[in-house]
């Protein structure tokens, strides 16, 4: 459990000291915010597609500690089922060997790509059997599982029942997945149903009392639009399918893969287990999930869990698809793009920041290599990387390398607290390319302000002084509020302008008001930032 490692690496804060836990989200006075991605189907290996969802959840938690929460962020392998058990097959081994064999891929790149994740869960784990088994015989005690029979199509890429006017024509063909454009297959089985026709009205009430939930809103509208077109209750097991969790009162039936992996999100916080209090992190803040799995994440999963009698998330963030020439990206489609093969070529945050920059969050983006060339040169080696070292430039030859103060009524302070706001509001509302764009209106401000003032060509003086102060001071707040994004850089950026510390420990918003830094500190120039890349 946990990832001793980053914390340490990070930096990131322990648990309070002897702090006292109480139930609804907070510890002694410090709110906690729990964020889970999904987690991802270990028949492939990690691609920029998975990795989106998972800097998104890093970005927004990264932030959050800033502003002092109790963080958890969760992500981690979704290791059962159909899928995964025949992918095992073709690779001539056990499911459980194969899955043991991905999932440390996951973790490896994530590692890589410096997500601060404070778990990484597997299916596979004994702590998930035992929140699977909990939350099922729940809903089975409240009279919402039942034994019926199905017959219908089935997509094994989707791991999900189709019905016949869902299914899409594919070159003249009929009955193919209309996500995975591939031939689903007929299956005819007992099955338990999870009675989800029975839970429209709760679940559209719910929807009405928490408007908000679903963010952007217009994926919120396609949640709706589900639960209105009307609810059809869902298999909760398989017979055919042995890999995963048996029913704890039908040991021929095995848990439907999808019941199984939407429970990770209690088993991390201790569902089902006696000698922990779940309610102590839920409901969660955010499940961070990609389009094609609203109708899991919105509609089937706080139904089941408003059967268990737990409450249900209090939000999710829904983005789009990265695609490469207008398809989703994806194992099946052939078209991955390995995000460790990006990062080797533009750095951890260059990748980072792109990932959270170019598309906004909610809508599909379009990848292509120039276009994270392009993005990287405007933003990352002309304004961020170009700021940084003129700044230090200027004040080795006209300051003796030492930073002056900032003036209390700088014509930037202005500029500062108009990012500050725009940034904070942007990562409220889960939207890191608009908290970039507010971020970096302080970077633009800047150099328009040292534009404005060339002090390059003025004689030492307290004029030069002031400018330098003022510049200095907004890349101290810069460092603090692009940390999220781009972590390292703003710890090399704070060491280079002479301060102490660590940006991890400061605190939103009393760190980024204007004036804290101190002048009187060495300032180096250090290596180029973000070196300019040739597309
Ligand atoms: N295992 C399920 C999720 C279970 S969560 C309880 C699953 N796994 S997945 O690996 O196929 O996809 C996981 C997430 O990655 C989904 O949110 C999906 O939208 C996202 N992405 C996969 N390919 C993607 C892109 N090309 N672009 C953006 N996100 C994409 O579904």
């Amino acid at each position: 459990m946990g990832n001793p490692s980053q914390a340490n690496r990070d930096g990131r804060p322990g648990e309070p000291a002897g702090a006292r836990v109480g139930p609804g989200g907070s510890v002694g006075g410090v709110s906690r915010f729990y964020v889970t991605t999904p987690i991802y189907y270990v028949n492939a290996e990690p691609h920029l597609g998975h990795a989106y969802t998972t800097i998104v959840g890093d970005a927004l938690t990264r932030w959050h500690r800033l502003m002092g929460d109790d963080v958890k962020f969760l992500t981690g392998t979704d290791e059962h089922g159909l899928k995964i058990q025949q992918a095992a097959e073709a690779a001539g081994t056990t499911p459980q060997a194969f899955t043991d064999e991905i999932a440390p891929k996951f973790r490896a790149a994530w590692e890589r790509l410096n997500i601060a994740h404070d778990d990484f869960i597997r299916t596979t784990e004994p702590r998930h059997r035992t929140a699977v088994v909990e939350l099922l015989q729940r809903c089975y005690d409240a009279g919402d599982i039942e034994l019926d029979t199905y017959s219908g199509w089935y997509c094994v890429g989707c791991e999900a029942y189709y019905t016949d006017d869902e299914l899409i024509e594919v070159d003249g063909v009929g009955n193919h997945c209309p996500i995975h454009r591939r031939p689903v297959e007929h299956f005819e089985e007992e099955n338990y149903f999870f009675r989800l026709s029975r839970f429209e009205d709760r679940l559209l009430d719910w929807y009405a009392a928490h408007p908000d939930a679903i963010k952007p809103s217009h994926r919120a509208n396609e949640a709706l639009g589900l639960i209105k077109s009307g609810l059809r209750d869902f298999s909760v097991s398989r017979t055919t399918v042995d890999w995963g969790i048996h029913l704890p009162w039908d040991d021929r039936h095995v848990a439907y893969v999808w019941f199984d992996a939407l429970t990770n999100y209690l088993s991390a916080v201790g569902f089902g287990d006696d000698t922990q209090d779940y309610t102590e992190w839920w409901p969660v803040d955010y499940h961070l999930i990609g389009k094609d799995i609203i109708r899991f994440h919105c509609v089937y999963w706080p139904a089941m869990l408003m059967s268990a009698g737990v409450e249900p998330p209090k939000g999710y963030g829904v983005g789009g698809w990265l695609l490469v020439g207008g398809e989703k990206m994806s194992k099946s489609g052939g078209n991955a793009v390995n995000p460790l093969d990006l990062v080797d070529d533009i750095g951890v945050d260059g990748f980072r920041y792109y990932v959270l920059a170019e598309t906004p969050y909610g809508s599909d983006g379009d990848f292509t290599y120039d276009g994270l060339v392009a993005r990287y040169n405007a933003d990352l080696a002309n304004n961020l990387g170009n700021l940084a070292a003129r700044v230090a430039t200027v004040v080795a030859k006209k300051c003796d390398g030492v930073g002056p103060a900032p003036r209390p009524d700088s014509p930037l302070a202005e500029a500062a607290a108009s990012a500050v706001a725009g940034t904070t509001a942007a990562w409220d509302d889960v939207a890191p390319s608009k908290a970039l764009d507010a971020t970096w209106s302080l970077i633009r401000a800047t150099n328009s302000h040292l534009e404005a003032n060339e002090p390059w060509k003025a004689d030492p003086g307290p004029e030069v002084d002031a400018v330098m102060g003022d510049a200095l001071e907004a890349l101290r707040i810069v460092s603090i509020l692009a940390y999220p994004a781009v972590p390292e850089t703003s710890q090399t950026i704070w060491e280079r302008i002479g301060l102490d510390g660590d940006v991890v420990d400061q605190r939103v918003p009393d760190a980024v008001a204007w004036g804290g830094y101190p002048g009187g500190v060495p300032v180096v120039k250090g290596d180029p930032l973000f070196p300019r890349i040739k597309a």
